[in-house]
């Protein structure tokens, strides 16, 4: 087997990001983690005790808790990937709604909520044999990541392919309002003051608004054979 190495990939809502990590993953036997998941949990956590609502947002009250939450993730054997759980409690189907999905961009501008994630992050990675995704994985969580790859896709893609699951999944959702949130997601994750959504320096990019999953998995694999073998 090759060297354990750590690789991030970032980029837009919905550019397939998961989809990319979770083969690589399994192809390499590295671990694989969402961190989206984590800011999702927090999210989920801040909606249940009323610290987010429509109109209102308790930043400090949140802050204080922040110390309640155990966030840990555990191999589901028949899914083939690890599920969130937050305070010993499986979430991983409540953080994929579209309610979340609204709410989840303003919890993850708040700094004291970033720096518990990313140090959680940081350790699990840093054995390395690693692939992990998110926002701010190159540029922040692992700067010196040995590959690093940034996902981007139209908006008109990346909503369609969103709707589509969310409608196999019975939810009751309209394509506007899963376009609408795409949009503002990318807006506030790419304008927060903290940790905004950039493409590091040193990573290469993909487009994939055109691209099928085994082709740009295909070229991914190319990428990193060159730095394993
Ligand atoms: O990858 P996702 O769509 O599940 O992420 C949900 C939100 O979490 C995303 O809109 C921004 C935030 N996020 C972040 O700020 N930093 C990360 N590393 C991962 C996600």
């Amino acid at each position: 087997m090759g060297k354990k190495i750590t690789i991030a990939i970032d980029g837009f809502s919905s550019t397939g990001k998961s989809t990319i990590a979770k083969l690589v993953a399994k192809k390499y036997n590295f671990i694989y983690v969402d961190t989206g998941a984590m800011y999702r949990a927090v999210a989920l956590f801040a909606m249940e005790h009323n610290f987010i609502g429509e109109d209102f947002i308790d930043k400090a009250g949140l802050i204080t808790k922040l110390k309640d939450i155990t966030l840990s993730f555990h191999f589901n054997k028949e899914a083939g990937f690890a599920e969130m759980f937050l305070n010993q409690r499986n979430i991983e189907k409540e953080i994929r709604t579209l309610e979340v999905s609204q709410y989840v961009s303003r919890i993850a501008t708040i700094s004291e909520v970033r720096r518990k994630l990313v140090s959680e992050q940081q350790e699990m990675g840093k054995l390395g044999g690693i692939v992990m995704d998110g926002r701010d994985i190159g540029t922040v969580v692992f700067p010196e990541a040995d590959l690093k790859l940034f996902m981007t896709a139209s908006a008109d893609k990346r909503a369609t392919r969103r709707y589509k699951e969310l409608i196999e999944k019975g939810d009751n959702v309209s394509y506007e309002d899963i376009l609408f949130n795409v949009q503002e997601r990318d807006r506030i994750d790419s304008t927060r003051e903290d940790s905004p959504l950039v493409m590091a320096d040193d990573a290469i990019e993909f487009d994939n608004s055109d691209m099928g999953i085994t082709a740009q998995f295909n070229q991914i694999c190319v990428l990193i054979d060159a730095i394993i073998l």
